[in-house]
Parts: C-alpha cells; sequence; structure tokens
C-alpha cells in the first residue's frame, strides 16, 4: 500500500513541469513560493491513479493521446475555490439598486442574459439570482438567464446539487433563507437551494482561455478569478469579455481586483463603493 501522506514535496523541476502545464491550459500563474501547495493538491491525483511519485503523474499525463479528462482533473485539484453568499455584498445592492433599473429603462429586448465566470461551487450565481428574484417587479415578461461556469468539474457538480451550510450561507438573512431555501430535515445545518432560483442558473464547463464564451451578455460578474493570472491573460480575459459585453451592460470584479493600465475599453464607476465597469461604446 502506498502511503500517499509520505509523498514528499515536488522537486524545483518537477514544480516548474507542472506550473507550465498547468499555466499553459487555464492561465493560472503559480509562483515559486507556491510548492507546498501544488505538492498537497497533487497528492489527490497521485492517491486516485495509484502512483507513487510525482514524476511518475507527469509522465502519464504528458504521454496521454486524449488529455482531456486528465488534465480536467488536474485543473480540478489545483483551482482554488473559496467563495460564500452575498461575497463583498455591496456588489449585490449595487447590481440590485443601480445596474437592474438601468438596464430596464435603456433595453428594448426584454431579455437579461449574466455570466457568472468562474463561479465555483454556485453560491455567486444563486446570490446574483436572489437578487433578481427580490426585483422581479422591474422584470415583468423578461426571459432571464444567469450563465454560470467554471474549469473544476467538482464544483460544477455541487453547485447544481446546491446543498449550503456553515460559513457558504452565514451572510443569507433569515427571511431570505426560508424564501429561497430548504432546510435538510435529517441535517438541520444544511440548507438546498430551492427550485425558484436552480431554475434561473445553469451551470456548464468553461475554461476561460479554451472554450468558447457565451455571448448577448447584459451583466458579467468575474470576481476572484483574474488574481491567479498574470498580466497578458488577465488583458486577453478582459479584452474578450468586451466582445461579449452588450452596450450599457457591466463587469463586476473582485475587490482586490482592477482593470487600472489592463484596458481602455472600460469605464470605472464606483456605485455604493463598488468598483463597477462599463463597456465604453464600441
Ligand atoms: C476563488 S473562486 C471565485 C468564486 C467566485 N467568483 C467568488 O468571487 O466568490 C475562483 C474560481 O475560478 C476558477 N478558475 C480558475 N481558472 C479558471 C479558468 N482558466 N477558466 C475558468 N475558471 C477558472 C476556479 O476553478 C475557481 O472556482
Amino acid at each position: 500500500m502506498i502511503d500517499f501522506n509520505s509523498i514528499k514535496r515536488l522537486t524545483e523541476d518537477e514544480f516548474r513541469n507542472f506550473a507550465r502545464l498547468i499555466y499553459e491550459e487555464s492561465g493560472i500563474f503559480l509562483k515559486d513560493a507556491k510548492i507546498t501547495l501544488l505538492s498537497n493538491r497533487l497528492r489527490k491525483r497521485l492517491k486516485a491513479l495509484n502512483l507513487d511519485e510525482f514524476s511518475q503523474y507527469y509522465d502519464y499525463i504528458t504521454s496521454l493521446k486524449d488529455k482531456t479528462k486528465e488534465l480536467e482533473a488536474l485543473l480540478d485539484v489545483v483551482s482554488t475555490n473559496e467563495t460564500y453568499f452575498f461575497r463583498n455584498e455591496r456588489q449585490f445592492e449595487a447590481l440590485s439598486k443601480y445596474s437592474f433599473p438601468d438596464i430596464v429603462k435603456k433595453k428594448q429586448k426584454k431579455r437579461l442574459r449574466i455570466w457568472s465566470a468562474g463561479c465555483s461551487t454556485g453560491e455567486e450565481p444563486y446570490t446574483i439570482a436572489i437578487c433578481v428574484r427580490e426585483n422581479m417587479h422591474l422584470f415583468p415578461d423578461w426571459d432571464i438567464q444567469i450563465v454560470a461556469t467554471d474549469i473544476a468539474p467538482s464544483v460544477l457538480e455541487f453547485a447544481r446539487e446546491g446543498h449550503y451550510s456553515g460559513r457558504r450561507i452565514e451572510k443569507v438573512s433569515a427571511p431570505l433563507l426560508k424564501k429561497y431555501f430548504t432546510q435538510n430535515r435529517d441535517n438541520p445545518e444544511v440548507y438546498t437551494v430551492n427550485d425558484n432560483l436552480k431554475n434561473l442558473v445553469s451551470f456548464s464547463y468553461i475554461n476561460l482561455f479554451k472554450s468558447k464564451f457565451p455571448d448577448d451578455l447584459d451583466i458579467i460578474f468575474c470576481r476572484n478569478v483574474m488574481i491567479y493570472f498574470d498580466r497578458q491573460h488577465q488583458k486577453e480575459l478582459v479584452g474578450n469579455f468586451y466582445k461579449v459585453l452588450n452596450p450599457g451592460g457591466y463587469l463586476f470584479i473582485g475587490h482586490s481586483e482592477t482593470l487600472h493600465s489592463l484596458s481602455e475599453d472600460f469605464s470605472y464607476m464606483k456605485i455604493l463603493d463598488s468598483p463597477v465597469y462599463i463597456p465604453k461604446e464600441k
């Protein structure tokens, strides 16, 4: 039996090989200081494949004829998926109080399409869905879709199931919990998202640097995702967001992120203390 906990850290060469592969496949840039983190995460793949050395895993993945599935599994363990409902809640206030009424006022076609890019385990798109439901009076007869995507298949599976507990739902108020979740009878700590939210959101796999983007979008949320990429990839991503965002649309990024010196295509606005970007005229 292999004792997986005894597998040592990646050597510097092994780290460089994996970091290059991960960067090429996902844009995720791992600094040298991430060697322990990457070792710990890769151990899960070694265990799943019953391999006892990192070099064996590298040889295995690079020699595969069709690498698709194993690359998905690799990026699944490598990605950081931290998220929770109403993360940076002022942004959701800005969305509800400013962006929604503005879009309704300006848009001819009664269709609202929102993309949560890098949605992780689903808390972000479901929070957006709560905001939509709470403001349905603005959208009579509208066709509303929230497209939620991620590179990690396991988080998408988790999101589709929609069972949440603890810190993940800490910021959901009691009335909203009651309205949009069902408490699990056997395990009262766990709340499951109701169909009135699930029906608004569709989850799918999108690698932001390899897959085709959704289009005809009014709002894009891409928060706490760009921080994992280098400048070149951030620039490419923001340029591609500009192409699929409708005029009059909105781009929400994370509080620690900025488009400053990355793109000239967007104007910066602060709404209710939240950074929001508006595409300039095309
Ligand atoms: C920290 S989570 C952010 C979740 C949520 N947006 C939030 O702010 O709470 C970052 C997510 O980006 C995803 N991600 C990283 N690189 C990606 C790529 N190249 N394409 C698509 N998703 C990616 C990760 O799998 C992870 O779930």
